[in-house]
């Protein structure tokens, strides 16, 4: 019988989470009770962190002993629990390659358990800021430039870490430029904000039942997030429902006393500065704070605690930190993150064989090169370099490392040459000053916006060498977002975006290499050609304006093709989709793909849905991805992937009347396996009478 795959099954997707569900009503006689007890000293200090610097990794806040109240201890971050030595997993935007939801519910599970073992009880993760232009400094913490695609992924990784742990979702809202993120103001009309910027927040909110979430440094509309009541009491609590609490971000996340906590942002990390006992002492006399305002926040931080019974977690044992299940897992994600963006003549995968030799270029190859070492810093006991997995996956042929080469001749007497290029945590990452650095014991500051999306001209020289010398080069491109490629693409044989691959990347990236391995994912975000075909960046921009158009969105919009398209990745094998057949159900479509492997090897195919709103009103941007699913497939198989896409999907919010709309126009569905090569699966108009399929 033929395979069928849910592209996203909700009840396996959200199993164990320990947020759903939860009968907060049934707690308020409990708390009401609790708070009436509890002394004007001890809601404060629920109302802070409790010191500057975290303890052995776990930042503490509140926490009563004579009452019964745990104290929140959280650790950052989204590529594993950041304190000593933990799974150092792929960075979240290589996970996001992969497209696998199931298996970044696993990553979230492996996550969640480490951070548990480690003592902690809220993880700080994901990172769920829209990729708005690739040269954000952070984009290899978050998902994707499209809100449909991370909201999916991250929903999942919160469920899979709430089996464990209480998950902190951030930053809230529009964190998506780093050198001034203390300053800018981004600035935003309610259609943007809703349509593309907080869909996947308010799906980790209702759909996976976050319990908690981190407010930004920006300002919205001239306006501190942290002070920003539109999104943290309309559409967070009133709109969203969210019963959870929300926490700054650390140190100037939080810019004042009573505008914040008027606001809604209940906890000040990572200690009282502005939530002083004498602050907010001041802000109560003064009248600018009311008492019923600090309980209001207190009882939402005390709920939360007796809603996870956070006083009865136990730690799991230490073992379960880099357990080999873990290891494996990392292997796994890795492989399935890497994109195979050309393969000139299936020049890869390399056949193992004797007499082979393989040249390997790059000091990268042999570098420890996990990413970002801000908040996200995460590193393992052990790390499989490139060069590491090479030489332990190689068993016939020869493998000869050229870190920095002066005798570019020997590329010559070499059958293929594998470039290892990229970036590191200085060129990209959490923006880490030199004052800072200097205390850390290091010396440069590192990390910041990319103002340049092409290779450091050190790593673009380091390809032009190899084409002059070598006819068969492959390049292993490491980095967290985007990188242009430049003249150079056209001498390479094969391109292989690896990310920051994780702790056991060198070993997925050589399995790979040697075609044990066919796992390949797709591009989470669009390489342009150059950075004329985005939107304008100024990584020294103050006020950053926010619209419809972003990744894709804004290419179609200006009809740029790019170099390479969002969703778009090669495979040792082909696929081929059916012509697909749609239906409805009582509120939405079910799309159902027969997905054919048609070469030689088993891979998995990554259908994608697209939806144009065609003949609008309004404004539309021309197609948006609305479903999508990862489908593993022998050699030769057929499987059916079935896309649930519910009318909700296809609603716009209109400005007017501040809610959404489901338009009387017409749909168009298109399926397809990247963004700039679909086909139609039929057109679908709304009026007056209901859903008619259009001939
Ligand atoms: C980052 C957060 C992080 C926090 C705690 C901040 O600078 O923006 O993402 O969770 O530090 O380390």
């Amino acid at each position: 019988m033929i395979k069928r795959i849910k592209a996203f099954d909700h009840s396996a997707v959200h199993l164990g989470n320990r947020g759903l569900g939860i009968d907060y009503d049934a707690l308020e006689p409990q708390l009401d009770t609790l708070l009436a007890n509890m002394t004007q000293q001890q809601k404060l200090n629920e109302l802070r962190g409790r010191q500057k610097h975290p303890i052995d990794g776990l930042y503490y806040a509140g926490g009563e002993q004579t009452l019964g109240i745990p104290a929140f201890k959280m650790v950052d971050g989204p590529r594993g629990a950041r304190t000593g030595s933990a799974t150092a997993f792929p960075v979240a935007i290589a996970r996001a390659a992969s497209f696998d939801v199931m298996l970044e519910r696993r990553v979230g599970l492996a996550i969640g358990l480490e951070v548990a073992a480690k003592g902690g009880n809220v993880l700080l993760a994901p990172t769920i800021n829209l990729l708005r232009h690739p040269g954000w400094g952070r984009a290899q913490e978050t998902y994707s430039e499209d809100s449909h695609h991370m909201g999916a992924m991250a929903a999942a990784f919160v469920s899979g870490a709430q089996n464990y742990v209480l998950t902190s979702p951030k930053h809230f809202a529009l964190n998506n430029l780093e050198n001034t993120r203390f300053d800018l103001s981004a600035d935003i009309g309610s259609r943007a904000l809703h349509e593309l910027y907080l869909p996947h927040f308010k799906r980790c909110v209702i759909e996976a039942g976050a319990a908690s979430i981190m407010s930004a440094y920006n300002k919205v509309n001239d306006i501190y997030s942290g002070e920003q009541p539109w999104l943290l009491e309309q559409i967070l609590r009133q709109d969203w429902g969210f019963k959870g609490f929300v926490e700054s971000d650390w140190f100037l996340g939080t810019r004042s006393t009573a505008a914040s906590l008027n606001a809604g942002m209940d906890i000040e990390m990572p200690a009282g500065f502005r939530y002083s006992d004498e602050k907010l002492q001041q802000a109560l006399l003064s009248g600018e704070l009311e008492q019923a305002t600090i309980d209001r926040s207190v009882r939402r931080i005390v709920r939360q605690k007796m809603a996870w019974k956070l006083a009865e977690m136990t730690a799991p044992a230490p073992e379960v930190v880099e357990c080999d299940a873990h290891r494996a897992l990392a292997e796994d994600v890795a492989a399935q993150s890497l994109v195979l963006l050309k393969n000139n003549q299936q020049l890869l995968p390399l056949r193992d064989q004797s007499g082979l030799k393989v040249a390997l270029v790059g000091d990268l190859a042999g570098q420890v090169n996990l990413g970002d070492r801000g908040s996200s810093f995460v590193t393992s006991t052990t790390v499989s370099t490139i060069k590491d997995g090479l030489e332990e996956v190689i068993e016939y042929g020869q493998i000869d490392f050229y870190p920095e080469t002066e005798d570019w001749s020997a590329l010559e007497q070499a059958d293929v040459t594998l470039v290892v290029a990229g970036l590191t945590y200085r060129d990209e990452g959490e923006f880490i000053p030199n004052m800072q650095a200097e205390a850390e014991g290091g010396n440069l500051a590192r990390g910041g916006d990319r103002a340049q999306l092409s290779l450091p001209q050190q790593q673009r020289q380091l390809i032009e060498r190899a084409i002059k010398h070598s006819d068969k080069v492959v390049v292993l491109l490491q980095g967290g977002s985007a990188i242009t490629v430049g003249d150079w693409i056209e001498s390479i044989e094969a391109l292989m975006m690896v990310w920051y691959p994780g702790c056991e990347g060198g070993r997925a990236v050589a399995r790979t290499v040697f075609g044990q391995r066919n796992d390949f994912g797709r591009l989470p975000v669009t390489i342009p050609t150059g950075p004329e075909q985005l939107m304008p960046w100024d990584v020294t921009a103050l006020t950053v304006p926010h619209d419809l158009l972003s990744g894709y969105r804004y290419l179609d919009h200006y009809q740029h093709t790019p170099a390479f398209a969002f969703g778009f990745g090669l495979s040792y094998t082909q696929f081929e989709l059916s012509q697909g057949q749609v239906s409805r159900s009582q509120d939405g479509f079910i799309i159902e793909i027969t997905v054919t492997n048609t070469g030689p090897v088993a891979g998995a195919a990554v259908p994608q849905l697209y939806v144009s709103a065609q003949d609008s009103a309004v404004f539309r941007v021309k197609k948006e991805l609305k479903g999508f699913g990862r489908v593993p497939l022998a050699a030769g198989e057929q499987a059916v992937l079935e896309i649930e896409l519910p009318d909700q999907d296809l609603y716009y919010y209109d400005e007017d009347c501040a809610d959404w709309v489901l338009e009387q126009c017409r749909y168009q569905l298109q399926i397809g396996q990247c963004s700039q090569s679909l086909q139609p699966l039929g057109d679908w108009c709304l009026d007056g009478r209901g859903w008619q399929q259009q001939q």
